[in-house]
């Protein structure tokens, strides 16, 4: 892999090292159980082996018996919490199920908590916790006797007559599409430690956003929100679970007050599948008509996802689908399917990951069907405009498949499946698109320069492995006009002016448009005098290095210079911010704004498929991507890598598997949910693709943390299909799915 180059011509950020990384590598980072806190009791969680039913009786004494026990939490002594209410019902971000009985709604709900003087005592107890149940046959997934339907959101993409389109067409495509249950298995677990003095509790808890987490706390203790304070500055891996409030936070909390000590929650591995959100699993139904050139006329996309009896969650992926090209018309809708499930959640690039995998599988076959090449295909029907007809602010689809086709070698590949070949091996080469939308959200920022020439940034922003600490503080230097040795920042504090939440990839858009606004605010205080009009509070122009720090200082008579700034994007109402403050984001852009805000990206895979045995393997990735301006080239190109890897992980290995008679995940631990071991990856080779937009945000930055691992499903499914001509249409795709003859 080349090292990035800066192109000065270019809005490519210089790629730095990370400011936390000496921290990580030496184990000094704080996770949040990591916090020392005094004389702390441990928690340990009893969850419900049953998916639906009640809880009749629970008898604790053998639990109580066991030394160092301290206290027992269930249903029955927890009544001081109060029910909060889930995003869906006008609340906050949240796991919508938080009872802990004597209803029983999915499997393996929080049923009981037990405390004691260690781990091992809290442990032991709670195998002892006898719970008596009446259990009813529960509905697992898809097809399970006892579900619910319901339609998902209204106002979902709709353009001409697509059912007449789809009739009229020279040619049709008709195929169905699944992708399984998956559940997110960050190396950290999901751990909490609260700690209260005089009636303020502290939570360390890793989170996403610790203002959503300080207002579901306060709200489920009934205490005034100023009492509460959330801290997680490093978070071991998230990617969607540790973004919502879950019903755990509050029992610790209580538990923590009522035994007037700190305690500390550690979940295991296997309570991490239930006791939080996952992505669930979808169905898709796509037809398109085209011209016999390839043009498509008709493009119908309708989706299927589990959720919980009670929830209405839903990805609707079918927002982004019906926006990928330029449709000559187009049909959508979702169908909800309510299961004795935990209600979903977020799950990286929630809404794309499946319906563009459909989607991309789709556009393969109509290009097998065509007898055409499917970067042809997709170049035909690129389109800066959408069929609502809204327009894209920028779009670099077709330039991300150039570049890469070209690193790939796509002109050598032999179209027809099964036609190249390695020995033993088939070789096949796939490719697809990737889409995320840019999304930006109301964000505010406290910064201080000192005249020795360092600055402080303090955000409540979240660093979740991606690089936020970094790129936060290259922003800061960048329009101060001094190095980023001289910057400290700030993250994951609720006592630091609030960020949204570290979700929809908007982190650096948001946290970064409001570090700018500070940054000129200072430097407009700092260059008030009428020879240095010229530069007052611009950045783009500003010659920094003739700021002289110390003298322009010393000349206002001040010895730091500090400002609180807030940046609410198109589209936000005047009490965004407010809102924000009180744990509740404001993300904009998307498909939601005058213009569309995406990312793009194309990906291509080649797969060796062994003529016998059918093994899979995956030699090489290239992917490019188009994401606006980047920060950073390092961190950037190490989000995308991860996001392919992870991409790979779901085309060929992942799945949370339910029991279909007791709605139970039967491989929840690290050695049954199967994920890519370095072994099954070789070349990840990452193409960062210029591109500049100045209408997504002040700063141009499209966000990339989603965007990468969108594609690769499908790119990797149509290359086992070129590899062997077997279409598979159900994820992921092992071995015995190639064994059809
Ligand atoms: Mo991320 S799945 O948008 O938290």
């Amino acid at each position: 892999m080349s090292k990035a180059a800066p192109d000065p011509q270019s809005n490519m950020g210089k790629p730095e090292p990370r400011l936390d990384g000496r921290l990580k590598v030496t184990g000094e980072a704080r996770y949040g159980s990591d916090f020392a806190v005094s004389n702390p009791a441990y928690a340990f969680l009893v969850t419900s082996p049953i998916a639906k039913g009640r809880i009749e009786s629970m008898d604790l004494r053998a639990a109580k018996a066991v030394p160092g026990v301290l206290e027992i939490f269930n249903y029955e002594n927890t009544g001081e919490l109060k029910d909060i209410k889930y995003a869906k019902g006008g609340g906050g971000p949240t796991s919508s199920i938080q009872g802990f009985g004597p209803l029983i709604q999915y499997g393996g709900q929080i049923v009981a908590m037990v405390v004691a003087d260690t781990f091992e005592a809290a442990r032991e107890a709670a195998h002892m916790v006898r719970v008596n149940y009446t259990s009813e046959p529960p509905s697992a997934t898809f097809d399970s006797r006892g579900v619910s339907e319901s339609a998902a959101n209204e106002g979902l993409p709709q353009a001409g007559d697509a059912e007449q389109a789809y009739v009229a067409a020279d040619v049709r495509l008709e195929a169905q599409y699944e992708t399984p249950t998956q559940h997110h298995n960050s190396i950290e677990l999901f751990t909490t430690t609260c700690v209260w003095h005089d009636n303020q509790l502290t939570i360390y808890e890793p989170s996403q956003f610790v203002y959503g987490l300080k207002a579901n706390a306060a709200k489920k203790m009934g205490v005034d929100i100023a009492d509460v304070r959330a801290i997680s500055p490093f978070v071991g891996g998230a990617f969607g679970s540790k973004a919502q409030f879950s019903p755990r936070t509050g029992l610790v909390a209580l538990a923590a007050k009522r035994l007037n000590r700190p305690v500390k929650l550690v979940t295991t591995r296997d309570q991490g599948f239930t006791i939080q959100t996952y992505r669930a699993e979808t169905r898709h139904r796509i037809r398109i008509g085209a011209e016999r050139d390839g043009k498509i006329t008709s493009f119908i996309h309708e989706g299927w996802e589990v959720t919980s009896r009670p929830d209405p969650y839903s990805v609707s992926g079918v927002e982004d689908s019906a926006r990928l090209y330029g449709f000559g018309t187009v049909k959508t809708g979702v169908t909800l399917v309510h299961a004795d499930r935990n209600t979903p959640g977020f799950m990286r690039s929630p809404p794309v990951v499946p319906y563009i995998y459909a989607l991309e599988s789709a556009v393969d076959e109509l290009a097998a069907k065509l007898d055409m090449d499917p970067v042809q295909l997709r170049r035909i029907n690129d389109s800066s405009v959408d069929a609502m007809g809204k327009q894209w602010s920028s779009r670099s689809l077709m330039k991300c498949y150039d570049q890469a086709a070209e690193r790939f070698g796509w002109a050598n590949r032999s179209a027809q499946p099964g036609s190249m070949r390695d020995g033993d091996w088939l070789i096949g080469w796939g490719c697809a698109s990737a889409v995320y939308p840019t999304h930006v959200g109301a964000a505010a920022v406290r910064i201080r320069l000192v005249a020795n020439g360092t600055a402080n940034v303090q955000i409540a922003a979240h660093d979740l492995g991606t690089g936020a600490y970094t790129v936060i503080g290259q922003m800061a230097a960048e329009s101060l006009g001094i190095p980023l040795a001289s910057v400290t920042v700030e993250l994951g504090d609720s006592e630091l002016p609030p960020a949204p939440v570290a979700g929809g990839s908007n982190t650096t858009a948001s946290a970064c448009s409001a570090v700018m606004k500070a940054c000129e605010a200072i430097r407009a205080k700092l260059m008030r005098s009428p020879a240095d009009d010229t530069t007052v509070g611009s950045a783009a122009g500003a010659d920094r290095n003739k700021l002289n720090l110390e003298d322009r200082f010393k000349t206002l008579g001040v010895g730091a210079i500090e400002e609180y700034a807030e940046y609410l994007p198109p589209g936000a109402k005047p009490d965004s911010m407010k809102n924000l403050y009180a744990g509740t984001p404001f993300l904009g852009g998307g498909s939601k704004g005058e213009k569309l805000m995406y990312a793009t990206g194309a990906e291509f895979v080649e797969v060796r498929v062994h003529a016998s045995t059918r093994e899979i393997r995956v030699p090489r990735v290239v992917g490019a991507f188009a994401a606006g301006r980047l920060m950073n080239t390092r961190t950037a190109r190490s989000q995308y890598m991860g996001a392919m890897i992870w991409g790979i992980s779901s085309a060929l290995h992942e799945a949370a598997e339910i029991d279909p008679r007791t709605a139970r995940y039967v491989n929840d631990n690290l050695a049954d949910y199967l994920i890519p071991v370095n072994a099954d990856i070789r070349d990840i080779d990452v193409i960062l693709v210029p591109e500049e937009d100045p209408l997504v945000n002040p700063v141009g930055v499209k966000g990339i943390g989603e965007l990468g691992n969108v594609g690769t499903a499908a790119a990797v499914a149509n290359a086992v299909y070129h590899a062997t001509g077997v279409r598979v249409r159900k994820l992921p795709i092992r071995l015995e799915k190639l064994l059809t003859t």
